[in-house]
């Protein structure tokens, strides 16, 4: 999604800006641009359709120089992407503009400002706001003013940054709605859409809260809340190394991300185990008083999030005996469900700044739910700052737009909740399942073998154009996240189906150009596996099984059997999950893809 950057220096901070933007790049984008405020106190301005090593190329051409800048990665909403609907938008030559976010009443605004004569030369919401604030600045004379009537008029969620060319010696920032961090510096402040892209300038950080505006001159930050009161905000030091956000020896972020699992599942557990129990004080200070009244569980997340919260729905029905219902955030938030007392609302999330999902939380905290929960991945995130409960997946930066690390943490996150809860609820086996958990790393360095024999079979993927994925219980959505992980960067198309629903339907895709993944470890559910998977074989089909290497199964040309390390049914979900994200990583390398930032999406959704 959109991705913005600004500084204000005593230096040319052209490079700085650039830089900012490959950092941002993760995010997902179609196009850049950048302005400056120069020596002749001109608004100076480069945009391209495309990456940010166009702009980097267009700038070594025809470099521009300012102490005080703006920039900005657009993911196109409104209008196409082209170098016209690139930020920053201008208004005149004196106001320049960058915005990540929806303005949704644009229409009107836009036909408004026409009325007005103000000319648009691009497609987007964005030049609406600009004109809008030149307009109000007409009235006001003040810049600040004028951006807290502007923004009054907006529908939407937005981050802003802007440039005022008669006042060279600062940048004001919204933030209402997307997120948007300040990086403090000495002589010189900045302002992003992430942390990340800072890193390399300070780690000094001060995170807006919603409805501030910020005004930022090189030796100060004066920060304004919703009301206009003029407030002091914490400022957090980051620990993060700029260093921990480089791709290293590997050729793609997914892939140094896969092999850091086991890594980041040792991070997720350190300190949450003490003497064989797991103390519920890891959710927070209150949390032992909230579980308490838990009767049942309503997850909500959007995409691998949200698979990792189908299963946790098996692994709290079954073994905490916890009644769970799991959606996707863009749907209950506009459903008005029923909320039934001692509902325990837990989102998951790896930004924390999902727009569908953070608008359902506050939606949940409207509703009656006796607590909500936050797992996530972000710290300063918006999701754990709204939340009564956090659990932090300590997975570390997730660079690739594929989320993997965090999926696989998230789950160990997810099993530390049955635990706790499930004790409650006569759950007895929590230091067996402990025990697995601390076996984890161990057991994904094992699995992480099978790179070179998944490099391999992908081969026989990269010339098909479909493919099913199978799996029963809490293996349909490792099915799931297989597929999801195989579309979203092979652009393969892929479906997950239970197993047992191929004959209600599916079967019928069944023949010799359809690759069949199945997911087969050995828990309760094989023998029912196996015989869905003989339907598949007596049809044609080409089966690819990953299977536990105790479970038998019939030896024929057409199946090919991938063997993964035995392990216990509970955790073969986060252990089976590696062998599909290899797959998926290796058929979109051999297909030549942009595997780190697959066509179309990004990585934080901050849009609706
Ligand atoms: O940051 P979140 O976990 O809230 O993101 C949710 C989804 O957008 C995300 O998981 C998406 O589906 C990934 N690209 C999948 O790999």
């Amino acid at each position: 999604m959109c991705g913005i950057i600004g500084a204000v220096a005593q230096r040319n901070v052209e490079a700085i800006l650039v830089a900012g933007l490959k950092r941002l790049e993760y995010r997902g984008y179609d196009s850049a641009g950048l302005a400056l405020i120069d020596a002749q106190e001109e608004i100076v301005r480069a945009r391209v359709e495309g990456k940010v090593d166009l702009l980097a190329a267009q700038l070594k051409q025809h470099p521009l120089h300012g102490h005080t800048g703006i920039a900005h990665t657009r993911w196109a909403t409104h209008g196409a992407p082209s170098e016209k609907n690139a930020h920053p938008h201008m208004s005149g030559s004196d106001f320049a503009l960058v915005h990540n976010g929806i303005i949704e009443n644009y229409s009107e605004l836009r036909e408004e400002l026409i009325k007005l004569g103000y000319v648009f030369n691009s497609q987007t919401d964005t030049e609406v706001i600009v004109h809008l604030l030149a307009e109000q600045y007409k009235g006001s004379k003040d810049l600040l003013t004028a951006v807290k009537q502007t923004i009054e008029r907006l529908h939407g969620a937005f981050a802003l940054a802007i440039l005022y060319r008669p006042e060279p010696q600062h940048i004001i920032a919204v933030r209402k709605g997307s997120p948007l961090v300040i990086g403090l510096g000495i002589e010189e402040n900045f302002l992003a859409s992430d942390q990340l892209a800072l890193l390399p300038v300070t780690q000094e950080f001060i995170y807006l809260e919603e409805g501030d505006i910020a005004d930022l001159h090189a030796d100060k930050v004066l920060i304004y809340d919703a009301h206009g009161k003029s407030v002091e905000r914490k400022i957090q030091h980051s620990d993060l190394q700029h260093q921990s956000v480089e791709r290293g020896a590997y050729r793609h972020f997914m892939l140094k991300e896969i092999f850091e699992q086991p890594i980041a599942i040792s991070n997720t557990l350190e300190g949450r185990i003490i003497n064989s129990q797991v103390p519920d004080e890891i959710f927070g200070v209150h949390a032992s008083k909230t579980f308490e009244k838990i009767k049942q569980v309503q997850i909500v997340a959007c995409g691998t999030s949200y698979h990792a919260g189908l299963v946790a729905r098996y692994w709290l029905e079954s073994m905490a005996r916890i009644p769970c219902r799991v959606e996707v955030a863009s749907e209950i938030r506009y459903r008005n469900p029923v909320v039934q007392a001692g509902t325990l609302f837990v989102t998951l999330s790896q930004s924390g700044e999902t727009a569908d999902t953070l608008a359902a939380l506050r939606e949940a905290k409207k509703t009656g739910y006796a607590a909500t929960l936050a797992i996530c991945n972000v710290p300063q995130s918006s999701l754990v700052r709204e939340s009564d409960l956090v659990l932090l997946t300590r997975a570390g930066p997730e660079i690739g737009v594929a989320s993997t690390k965090a999926f696989t943490t998230q789950l160990v996150a997810l099993l530390l909740l049955t635990i706790v809860l499930g004790r409650r609820h006569g759950l007895t086996n929590e230091k067996v399942l402990l025990s697995e958990l601390q076996q984890l790393p161990r057991l994904l360095e094992e699995t992480l073998t099978l790179a070179k024999p998944i490099e391999k079979l992908a081969e026989q993927f990269v010339l098909k154009n479909n493919s099913l994925f199978l799996g029963r219980g809490a293996q349909y959505p490792i099915a799931l996240e297989g597929a999801l992980k195989l579309k979203e960067i092979s652009y393969i198309h892929a479906e997950a189906y239970p197993a047992g629903e191929l004959k209600h339907g599916p079967l019928a895709l069944i023949d010799e150009d359809m690759p069949v993944i199945a997911i087969a470890p050995n828990d309760d559910l094989l023998e029912k596996l196996k015989s869905n998977l003989q339907e598949v074989r007596a049809r044609g089909g080409k089966l690819f099984v990953f299977a536990d290497a105790i479970v038998a199964i019939e030896k024929h040309p057409d199946i090919q059997i991938i063997t993964v390390p035995s392990v216990s049914a509970v955790i073969a979900s986060i252990v089976y999950t590696i062998p599909m994200q290899l797959l998926a990583y290796y058929v979109a390398y051999l297909k030549g893809t942009d595997i780190d930032k697959p066509r179309n999406l990004a990585k934080s959704v901050t849009v609706e």
